[in-house]
């Protein structure tokens, strides 16, 4: 697929449910009593396969609308052991998430997934669980991963990574141990677990970079309303801003501080992104409305203290940081080595192949930016999403245009994105 040169994108969106929040919805929903209805609903190949797992365990989920689910909840303990193992696709939310549900059910439960999931660390919530009390293995610390449920046990524990995933499969486990759990974390990081589980009325605790969680008896979570996915506005939010002309709105974007951290390193390069309309929806969460222009922008430097808040936005930063005069640099962003490629060397190589002049470093990159269009070329994104979203807007500022060897990669996180992008672009 050939993206060409655009001169402006224009116009008023609105971007799917945030992924984050859709698998969580799902899977606290699933453990708790009644019916949850899911308004907002991301629908992409990672939520799908959330879908699909609790399905295998035997939850019923209504699909009234493309967006709008009924999750019937099985209750804290009432998730059925399949015959055969969980597929979790390309999602290592769907799987980290999950096992430390499956950690308190009774049987046992083998987590599977795609290529990239199969190459994933998983000993980070491995040893957690093991310490809860948690019967576990892996295969050399990467999935298949089989759980037996057992009698757990709360701790408390000090994350070594920032990493969201890992914070809440331990929360998840902390709704069945005996006494509280306690999860500290190094750098704040996404926080959409503690805000859904205390709209399902379990004991949360939370304090600067820690959050605990009690023995719940029962959970009810009734409405969740899914702020639209910043991560999904991000690429249109980059591309406003380094097209001339460009004038446009995102609506209903899910603005949780611990996402934006990107429009904090924007506004310091000197963009004009303004945040409209914000007010919490039915599940906890903020959510608003973004007005984005062009901007001139100079370099920055990402602190390893910023990098979980915009951690799935670095790719794109990388791209913005091209256009901007000066040299810019991420730093402490070795987490982004264990996506769902190797991304310090996926945006590396992708954008150098585009006429960037970028350099990887062990735990991120610089970037020497010119105030100017890249020329452009082709690149493939190795099956990851996110680098092939960051290829479709490099497509859009370059002078001519880049050739997307795998576009389909996108539909992990958002189907219709292309679409979506095509409406706004003017060339
Ligand atoms: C996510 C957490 C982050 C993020 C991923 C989604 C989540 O991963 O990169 O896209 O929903 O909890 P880590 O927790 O591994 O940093």
């Amino acid at each position: 697929m050939k993206i060409e040169p655009a001169v402006a994108v224009v116009g008023h969106i609105g971007v799917p449910g945030d992924k984050s929040v859709s698998h969580r919805a799902l899977m606290v929903g699933a453990v708790s009593e009644g019916e949850t209805r899911v308004t907002g609903f991301g629908r992409s190949g990672d939520t799908e396969a959330t879908i699909g797992a609790l399905r295998a365990l035997g939850v019923t989920i209504h699909e009234d609308d493309v967006d709008t689910l009924r999750v019937e909840g099985a209750g804290l303990r009432g998730l059925n052991t399949p015959s055969g193992p969980i597929d979790c696709a390309n999602s290592g939310t769907t799987l980290r998430l999950l096992a430390g549900l499956l950690a308190g059910q009774s049987g046992k439960f083998e987590l599977t997934g795609d290529e990239s999931l199969l190459r994933r660390p998983v000993d980070r919530i491995a040893q957690p669980l093991a310490e809860m009390g948690a019967k576990i293995e892996t295969t050399g610390g990467v999935p298949p991963l089989w759980i037996e449920g057992s009698e757990l046990r709360g701790i408390r524990y000090e994350l070594p990574v920032a990493s969201a995933q890992v914070k809440s499969a331990i929360l998840h486990a902390g709704l069945y141990a005996a006494g509280r759990t306690t999860v500290v974390e190094p750098l704040p990081s996404r926080d959409h677990t503690e805000i859904m589980l205390a709209a399902a009325g379990a004991d949360i605790a939370l304090r600067p970079r820690r959050a605990s969680v009690g023995p719940a008896e029962r959970l009810r979570l009734e409405e969740v309303d899914v702020p639209g996915d910043f991560s999904a506005a991000a690429p249109f939010v980059v591309a406003a801003t380094l097209l001339p002309g460009s004038e446009l709105t995102i609506h209903d974007v899910g603005l949780n501080p611990r996402r934006t951290g990107l429009l904090g390193v924007l506004e310091r390069m000197g963009a004009r992104v303004t945040v409209f309309n914000r007010r919490r929806t039915a599940g906890g969460e903020s959510v608003g409305d973004l007005e984005v222009h062009f901007a001139e922008l100079v370099a920055t430097t990402v602190s390893a203290e910023e990098v979980p808040q915009l951690i799935d936005e670095l790719p794109l930063f990388a791209l913005a940081a091209a256009c901007a005069r000066g040299e810019s640099r991420v730093e402490g962003a070795r987490e982004l080595r264990v996506k769902e490629t190797d991304r310090v060397e996926t945006v590396t190589t992708s954008l150098r192949a585009l006429g960037v002049r970028i350099k990887k470093s062990h735990d991120g990159f610089g970037v020497r930016g010119v105030p100017t269009r890249p020329k452009g070329g082709g690149m493939a994104s190795n099956g990851d999403h996110r680098i092939a979203m960051l290829g479709a807007v490099a497509g859009l500022v370059s002078r001519e245009g880049v050739e997307l060897r795998d576009p389909e990669a996108v539909a992990v996180s958002f189907p219709g994105f292309f679409e979506l992008l095509d409406s706004v672009t003017q060339r």
